[in-house]
């Protein structure tokens, strides 16, 4: 039957749809060394085969789910747990594909770099590179519900580029204000928006679009009652100026510095200059249109040129990026 002395089951045994066996086998070999003291990551099906197979050497499970918070749990007398308690363990090893990058880390950083182990493939995933937008909670978060998200023109790829330079500016500069020019209907908005109060931000966001001023044409499909509703469900602090980037008017009613713009329309100068002028030092300023020989390109080099810098290009898409100076 191919088991480990004192095993209940052979790992496969396990229902496959839930458990990856090779995963499973790598994981209980880990866990069998003679002198193991266990603390597992992850209470998921990979946890409670473990603590099946592997229970004497298992100590505690750590997760994140609010659901462990601040209640006694435990599996056949091991303790699932959501805080920052140290037991006497040798060996940490994560064992939910979720966890492997922020809160794996958090649980070793916890332990001081003690060892720790990951199978080179977990849930049928190869675990060599860490993926960002699985494995870090403000991702889990923002990204869940995705398909609920407004329409966008924008691809998923873009929209978490943009998360991440909205998080380098906010780092930088903790109370500076967000702006968005070009909203259109609110799909790149509502990612910021949730972004934001993922991260318990109160400072505000500015959306500037025509909405439903603009003129009738095939891309006029902006309600603007709809995006306010939808924002609100958001983030509370969103603030939508209505009218075009360049009016004086418009621009008045932004209120302090910035620590990141996203400029997702064509060249406006007056607006560009306005965003560029407000940006703190080291903030990020992100253009999706760059790329569009309409938008044109030349406008925005010539711009940045005139302040010394230039615009960042990338091979993956039309966004480029320059850095407030
Ligand atoms: C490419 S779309 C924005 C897409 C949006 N970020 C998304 O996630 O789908 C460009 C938007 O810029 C707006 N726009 C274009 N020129 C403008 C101007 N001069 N002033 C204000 N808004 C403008 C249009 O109304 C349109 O909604």
């Amino acid at each position: 039957m191919n088991m480990e002395p004192g095993q209940m089951y052979p790992v496969h045994t396990a229902p496959g749809v839930f458990v990856d066996h090779e995963a499973l086998h790598n994981l209980v070999v880990a866990c069998s060394r003679s002198d193991a003291r266990v603390v597992l990551v992850g209470f998921g099906e990979y946890a409670k085969h473990l603590i099946n197979l592997q229970g004497n050497h298992i100590v505690a499970v750590y997760d994140p789910n609010p659901l462990y918070a601040g209640r006694e749990m435990h599996f056949r007398g091991v303790p699932i747990i959501n805080d920052a308690r140290k037991f006497d363990a040798n060996l940490i090893v994560c064992c939910e594909y979720k966890y492997l990058y922020e809160y794996f880390g958090q649980v070793v950083r916890l332990y001081d770099w003690m060892e720790y182990y990951y199978p080179p493939r977990l849930h049928y995933k190869d675990t060599s590179e860490i993926k960002v937008w699985e494995q870090e909670s403000l991702y889990q978060s923002i990204l869940k519900n995705e398909e609920d998200a407004p329409v966008s023109m924008m691809v998923k790829e873009k929209i978490r580029f943009l998360v991440e330079l909205l998080r380098a500016g906010m780092q930088l500069h903790p109370t500076a204000a967000v702006l968005e020019q070009g909203s259109w209907q609110g799909g790149s908005s509502w990612f910021i928006g949730k972004a934001l109060r993922f991260l318990r931000q109160g400072r505000t966001f500015y959306m500037m679009d025509l909405f439903e001023t603009h003129s009738m044409d095939p891309t006029a499909t902006m309600c603007t009652d709809e995006i306010r509703a939808r924002m609100a469900e958001v983030y509370d602090h969103a603030v939508m100026i209505t009218g075009l980037v360049d009016d004086p008017a418009c621009l008045a009613q932004i209120k302090g510095p910035l620590c990141f713009a996203h400029i997702d329309l064509g060249f406006q100068e007056e607006g560009l200059r306005f965003a560029w002028d407000n940006l703190l030092p080291g903030a990020p300023l992100l253009l999706d249109n760059y790329g569009h020989l309409g938008a044109p390109p030349w406008r925005f080099d010539d711009f940045f040129a005139a302040r010394g810098t230039r615009v960042i290009r990338f091979p993956w898409s039309e966004q480029g990026l320059v850095i407030k100076t």
